[in-house]
């Protein structure tokens, strides 16, 4: 299979290729047991590049059939190939070189290159994938204009798709089928498409800011028809908003995406024509969550949005990944505070950092947003270069202020229009545009690890001042020690007696950007003095999450429950809350936790407070996560804080029952379902009292059976299944999920939903328990979705299983990924996260998960993948 020992690839030793293509045209011919590959390359040497009249391809998995040069068929002697590449020599000018290989798409178990999912075939490219297709310059700096023929049998595939425009449709003699495609836009081969299929079509139209119609289709097996609606409104809204946000419109007169079953990732940005895991972009009503909903439209916008911001300007190479993927969550995160709740979506995102990304960081894949070095560049679609991007985008913002970001931007895209760039082309246009200087913040994409910063403050009531003195400092990560300290933008209130903010001035005043509220915290220390207190004041610190950093502050609770109750921040409300709750937590785990009446008391008034959103309210009234409160714990210990957390949420749960029977009522609609913001915002509230409700009484169990009967929605139903699961009551919970099984087993999504929530469910997920879900009809290992919703749902979910002081839950996952090293090394790699956090762990669990990595390093035949994250997290 491999080397013993892949070699990683370096950034600095980035360098153009001698070649760039111009022009690729490719004809696919499908059949049943292979598929042919003709690729017609007219190549043009590289004038920036000394001439040496070589050429490297890469090709993996191919099997050559002809090289031909001007038209003329090479000998074997000619050129050389071996398992990754195909190399010419003595090459002139230009050229046009045409290749013929096989490939075995029926085969492809890796979900790379082109593949079967069900009964069609689609493509997955990025990052390396095309070089499965074809031998190729896979690298995104080369970026060509693709024609691509398609040829198949039109009564199994009448429909065949690829980039850009359709420009011909015929019937060959032999009976077969052939579609014609040509992109006008030159695009990397990782933005390369191909479906083939028997596909329904949902169909729109939108018309651009300039006046242009653009066609919208949706393309999906015919039972999934009457789930396309909500993903084409999200389509839409999405165009609108980045017309009306970043002023860019569609550029092809079609648009299309296909939904597939079987892929590895959310969804593809392949240029006119996005490819969805159908997870990611199939709803109704009935079927999917408002959770569904959202991913949907969040992830729908973020595709659209790669149209800008990835497919129109490009990344130079691999290590400027998160140029276009931290921007394009930036925009997608945008869009989606827009459409519904931003202070939602911030608690959220910030959720999402404090759990997940920090534990990157502090883990042995810690990596800057921009890496120096990878083995696998499937490993790098990380949390890092995805949402810590995306927040280092948003400090830019918060550091320019929105217009000057804008006109960073619109410099950007003009600039670098057609271009495959770096990050600092990116952080150059937001500085030329706005007269900055970015050099001390570009310290956020070379450097890893979660800095933090330490607060303290001193009030001098006779000056009326206040000083501030803040440090920042950024732990070692693996190959980085002695880091420097970063542009901080701490964004910030002084709230007085009455929970009114107070006006701000600073010393030094350069130090505060007013419009923004922000502090700039630049230095290792500093100390700032700000003017007028006039009373002792409540500190708002690092409100809005405007840094991806820790934050040591001592505030007392009093303090804390100031905040939760007036800071007119809202994200700082729910933070207030959270540190509440871990510190009840920590008592809890210290054995001496008693709920206290005073905090009792705001959260009884905020669950009947009206006047705030719903969604909003749920939150504030949400424990910390396991996984959340263990990012903030030094040696983590599972079991204690899985005991912890339970005791404070049953005597939350005991203190607020009525209130929340009341608020449960108070919610309940007779409103036809809708995905709409109001709508779900009521719903989510609703069904979080329904859990604390029916954990505490009869009454409350016995209207989640009523809400599970009668649900006309998913949303509804699935959260009714679940208070009844977290009510503990064993054998009613195992009487609706199979009731819920009987209802739905012929819908593949739904299924993987009910898949999930037992597989993460602290109530039922034993070890044993998910072997008998692997071992269900309805388990199948080759579907990534399936291996998600069980072996992810469990080692990411139902922690206290996961945990299991036997350590069987770890020899469970390390089998999962010893299978799917073999057949599907991309999510075998990915399943292997929770493993790697061994060193977090007090010794008790992480000598038992350091010796699973240590049975996987010892077998054979490990995939680049695999390899990578387990030798980095043995080291
Ligand atoms: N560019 C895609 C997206 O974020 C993800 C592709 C992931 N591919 C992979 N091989 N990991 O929108
Ligand atoms: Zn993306």
């Amino acid at each position: 299979m491999r080397d013993a020992h892949p070699n990683a690839i370096y950034l600095k030793d980035y360098q153009q290729p001698d070649y760039w293509i111009e022009h690729t045209e490719l004809t696919f011919e499908l059949s049943d047991d292979h598929t042919l590959v003709t690729a017609r390359l007219d190549i043009v040497r590289n004038s920036q590049r000394p001439a040496s009249g070589c050429l490297t391809l890469q090709g993996q998995e191919l099997e050559l059939l002809s090289v031909a040069l001007d038209g003329n068929e090479l000998s074997v002697g000619e050129y050389q190939q071996d398992d990754e590449s195909l190399t010419l020599q003595g090459l002139a000018e230009r050229h046009q070189l045409t290749i013929r290989n096989r490939i075995y798409p029926q085969h492809n178990t890796a979900l790379e290159g082109l593949y079967q999912s069900g009964n069609m075939y689609c493509t997955q490219c990025e990052a390396e994938g095309f070089r499965r297709i074809t031998y190729y310059l896979d690298r995104p700096d080369v970026m060509s204009v693709f024609t691509t023929h398609v040829i198949a049998d039109g009564e199994r595939y009448p429909v065949l798709l690829s980039n850009g425009n359709p420009v011909a449709e015929q019937q060959l003699p032999d009976g077969r089928k052939k579609s014609s495609w040509h992109d006008p836009h030159k695009k990397p081969a990782y933005l390369f498409a191909l479906v083939a299929g028997d596909l329904q079509v949902k169909q729109d139209t939108f018309t651009t800011m300039s006046g242009r119609q653009v066609t919208l289709k949706i393309f999906v097996e015919p039972q999934n028809i009457d789930k396309t609606d909500y993903a084409l409104d999200a389509l839409k809204r999405s165009m609108k908003w980045d017309e009306q946000s970043y002023g860019r419109e569609y550029d092809l007169d079609i648009f299309m995406i296909v939904a597939v079953d079987d892929f590895n990732m959310g969804a593809m940005e392949n240029k006119g024509l996005n490819i969805f895991n159908s997870s990611c972009v199939l709803a109704n009503p009935a079927t999917a969550t408002d959770a569904a909903y959202q991913r949907i439209e969040a992830i729908v916008a973020h595709e659209y949005f790669h149209n800008w911001s990835g497919n129109r300007v490009t990344c130079r190479d691999w290590f400027q990944l998160s140029l276009k993927e931290g921007f394009t969550v930036f925009r997608d995160a945008s869009f989606s505070a827009d459409m519904n709740s931003a202070t939602v979506k911030r608690i959220e995102d910030a959720r999402l950092m404090r759990t997940v990304q920090f534990a990157e960081d502090a883990g042995p894949m810690a990596h800057p947003v921009q890496p120096d070095s990878f083995i696998e560049i499937s490993n790098f679609y990380t949390v890092t270069i995805y949402e810590k991007g995306s927040e280092v985008v948003g400090m830019q913002r918060k550091i320019l202020g929105a217009e000057g970001f804008r006109n960073g931007a619109d410099l950007y895209f003009d600039r670098h229009d057609g271009q495959a760039v770096t990050i600092y082309d990116f952080t150059k246009a937001m500085e030329d545009a706005n007269g900055v200087d970015l050099t001390l913040f570009k310290r956020w994409y070379k450097q890893a690890g979660t800095p933090q910063i330490q607060v303290s403050s001193d009030y001098d009531q006779a000056r009326q001042q206040l000083q501030l003195t803040l440090t920042q400092r950024c732990p070692d990560t693996p190959g980085q020690s002695d880091k420097l300290p970063m542009w901080i933008p701490v964004q910030l209130g002084l709230l007085d007696s009455q929970g009114q903010d107070m006006a701000i001035q600073v010393e030094p005043a350069s130090a505060w950007t007013a419009a923004s509220q922000v502090l700039h915290l630049t230095e290792a220390e500093q100390t700032f003095v700000f003017h007028g207190v006039t009373e002792r004041p409540v500190i708002s610190f690092l409100r809005d999450f405007s840094a991806p950093v820790k934050v040591e502050f001592e505030q007392s609770r009093d303090e804390l429950l100031f905040l939760l109750q007036h800071d007119s921040d809202g994200f700082n409300r729910w933070d207030a809350g959270q540190r509440l709750m871990l510190g009840w937590i920590n008592d809890a785990m210290a054995g001496q936790f008693a709920l206290d009446e005073a905090a009792v008391s705001v959260f009884r008034a905020l669950l009947r407070d009206a006047s705030l959103d719903p969604a909003m309210v749920t939150y504030l009234l949400s424990l910390p996560s396991e996984a959340y409160i263990a990012e903030f714990s030094a040696d983590i210990d599972p079991q204690a804080i899985h005991q912890a957390r339970q005791q404070v949420r049953e005597a939350l749960a005991a203190a607020l029952t009525s209130e929340m029977a009341a608020t449960y009522q108070r919610l309940q609609s007779d409103q036809p379902y809708a995905p709409q913001p109001q709508q779900m915002s009521a719903r989510a509230l609703k069904n979080l009292a329904l859990g604390y409700w029916a954990s505490q009484s009869a009454e409350g169990l016995q209207q989640a059976q009523q809400q599970f009967a009668a649900a006309d929605n998913m949303t509804d139903q699935m959260a009714a299944l679940q208070a009844l699961i977290h009510s503990g009551e064993r054998s009613l919970a195992q009487h609706y999920l199979d009731r819920f099984y009987q209802q739905w087993h012929n819908d593949v999504l739904v299924v993987n939903q009910w898949l999930s929530v037992q597989a993460g469910s602290a109530e039922l997920a034993s070890v044993e328990f998910v072997e008998s879900l692997l071992q269900h009809e309805a388990f199948d290992w080759r579907n990534p979705n399936k291996v998600r919703a069980v072996i992810g749902a469990f080692a990411g979910q139902a922690l206290c299983h996961f945990h299991a002081t036997d350590g069987q839950g770890y020899r469970l996952l390390a089998d999962a990924v010893i299978r799917l090293n073999g057949s599907n090394p991309q999510i075998a790699a990915r399943l292997l996260g929770p493993l790697t956090k061994w060193k977090r762990l007090v010794p008790q669990y992480g000598g038992l998960m350091k010796a699973e990595l240590q049975r996987i390093m010892a077998q054979p035949d490990l995939s680049k993948d695999v390899y990578e994250v387990v030798s980095k997290s043995l080291v």
